[in-house]
């Protein structure tokens, strides 16, 4: 069975698609800078020589100084996200990653560097930028060079890379966690310069995407990429159609407006809409809870009376990885919406019962239960929310503010994540002033994952199989998203189209069949 078999039921695309699917494919190499990053820290500093030199006693941080340390990575992030545009805009897709890149060794550089506090937080900022860059791009540049029939399964290797970081930064933080030297510190800080020098070297031969081009006018640059791409010669017609497609679904939506920031918030052509759905799916996705387990999975094990609370933490991030597989193999199968309403589900099940087992008993059997439910929550993320978040965002914006809409979306993603890093602790703790919610705390993901259903239906429409342009004008044509299946796409070409009669070509809204 081919992947074309396993993926999409064996839809046949026109020229090879193996060009387009290496290259996104490799871009995805973000995800592991992404994960590995954001994963690194706490394991760093619970290393007892990381206390030895970093903290003022010798012992232990003090909460402001680990809530400051964990956390700047996202101020650092949320402005590199919402940043992004402004390289990819202009410098481009490709250079816009690989200056992201260069951003993000500098700060892993200074973290490696660091013998103090200082040196740590000032890298960590500047690294957080990259990283944040990065995490904007690379679904955007990913979703305009990927063929239709595979976009939502390139996209999840992004989210598949993502896993693959969290996982190496654990690995990695064990091995090391030990040496009482600074190489304790320096080996895991410093290896996040690898993953950014081979993002970066690899971007240098890569092509930039099509559509960057045609949205700044050099449309023979645009087919020089697409002709990269699709690996057949620029006179194909395969290659001319979807040229055209793109440069006239781009003209069209330059007729309808500007390409500034307020037009994402614009209620023309449902941008609106579109712009709140994926600000709302990123939110949604991190208020599934799934970085409470990431950053204080082993803390909250411990005190769970769970015996080996490293191993969980190793299995629930073994679970994401291998989970994420799934996710990719049906994206563009079944269908973004109906894995979203499944995932939803499943979360929202597995955590009401963590939540029911962990008030009602404490014993061997609840903790069990705990472990068990935890691992089935990670299952139903790591097959749907955690990769279909990713491929949504890109591809619901048009070509003239997707960079824009893109970094609005990445940005919240950050924004939820800080807000759910800083504010755990003191919902879950018994110290005094915080709520002491303790395994009840998934009563709260619980409810955010019912909110996840219904978010689904009423807001996703359902783009497998569509190319970019076709999803515009499903969004232009379909109102409700649950009656998204019945758009049946055609495109723009007809008023570009030399054979087309005159009475199709005086018209922006003509349109003749592509299916
Ligand atoms: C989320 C991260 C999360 C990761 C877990 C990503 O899609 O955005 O916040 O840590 O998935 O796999």
């Amino acid at each position: 069975m081919g992947l074309a078999n396993i993926i999409n039921r064996g839809e046949k695309p026109e020229g090879s698609a193996f060009m387009a699917a290496f290259v996104a494919v490799f871009v995805a190499f973000g995800g592991i800078l992404f994960g590995y990053d954001t994963g690194t820290i706490s394991g760093v500093m619970a290393m007892p020589f990381v206390k030895k030199t970093f903290t003022d006693d010798g012992l232990e941080f003090t909460s402001e100084q680990t809530s400051l340390i964990t956390s700047i990575l996202s101020a650092g992030t949320f402005t590199g996200a919402i940043s992004a545009p402004w390289a990819s805009d202009t410098l481009g897709r490709r250079l816009g990653l690989i200056l992201f890149c260069v951003v993000f060794s500098v700060g892993a550089i200074l973290q490696t560097a660091a013998t103090g506090r200082t040196l740590l937080i000032v890298g960590r900022v500047v690294a957080g930028l990259g990283v944040g860059g990065v995490s904007s791009i690379v679904p955007l540049y990913q979703s305009e060079v990927a063929p239709k029939w595979i976009r939502g399964a390139v996209v999840s290797i992004y989210q598949f890379a993502i896993t693959i970081g969290l996982l190496l930064a654990a690995i990695v933080n064990n091995a090391t966690k030990n040496k009482d030297n600074s190489a304790s510190y320096r080996i895991p800080l410093g290896l996040q310069l690898l993953w950014a020098v081979i993002l970066s070297g690899g971007l240098i031969l890569l092509p930039e995407t099509p559509r960057f081009w045609i949205k700044k006018g050099e449309y023979d640059k645009a087919a020089d990429s697409l002709r990269r791409l699709r690996r057949l010669p620029v006179e194909h017609e395969a290659v001319q159609k979807e040229l055209l497609e793109i440069q006239s679904s781009h003209d069209h939506e330059m007729q309808i407006g500007s390409a500034t920031w307020a037009a994402c918030f614009s209620p023309k052509g449902s941008q609106l809409k579109r712009m709140l759905t994926g600000i709302a799916i990123q939110a949604l996705q991190q208020l599934t809870g799934i970085n409470f387990i990431f950053y204080y999975g082993t803390e909250f094990f411990k005190k769970s009376n769970i015996s080996n609370p490293f191993l969980i933490q190793m299995i629930t991030n073994i679970v994401n990885v291998v989970m994420t597989i799934p996710g990719i193999m049906f994206v563009d199968r079944v269908g973004r919406r109906k894995l979203l309403l499944i995932g939803a589900i499943v979360m929202c099940s597995s955590e009401f019962i963590v939540a029911a087992v962990g008030t009602a008993i404490d014993n061997e059997t609840s903790s069990k239960v705990l472990i068990a439910f935890t691992c089935t929550f990670i299952a139903g993320f790591a097959a749907t929310w955690g990769p279909i978040a990713w491929v949504v965002i890109g591809e619901i914006f048009p070509l003239r503010i997707r960079a824009k809409g893109v970094a609005l979306c990445a940005a919240s993603n950050w924004l939820f994540n800080f807000a759910i890093a800083f504010a755990t602790p003191y919902l879950v703790d018994e110290a005094p002033g915080s709520a002491g919610l303790k395994t009840k705390v998934f009563f709260i993901w619980g409810g955010c994952n019912f909110l996840c259903i219904a978010f689904t239906y009423f807001f996703i429409y359902e783009t497998k199989g569509l190319t970019l342009e076709e999803v515009d004008q499903m969004y232009a044509e379909i109102k409700i998203a649950s009656r998204s299946h019945q758009f049946v796409p055609t495109t723009r070409v007809a008023a570009y189209d030399e054979h087309a009669s005159d009475d199709k070509k005086d018209g922006q809204h003509v349109y003749i069949e592509s299916v």
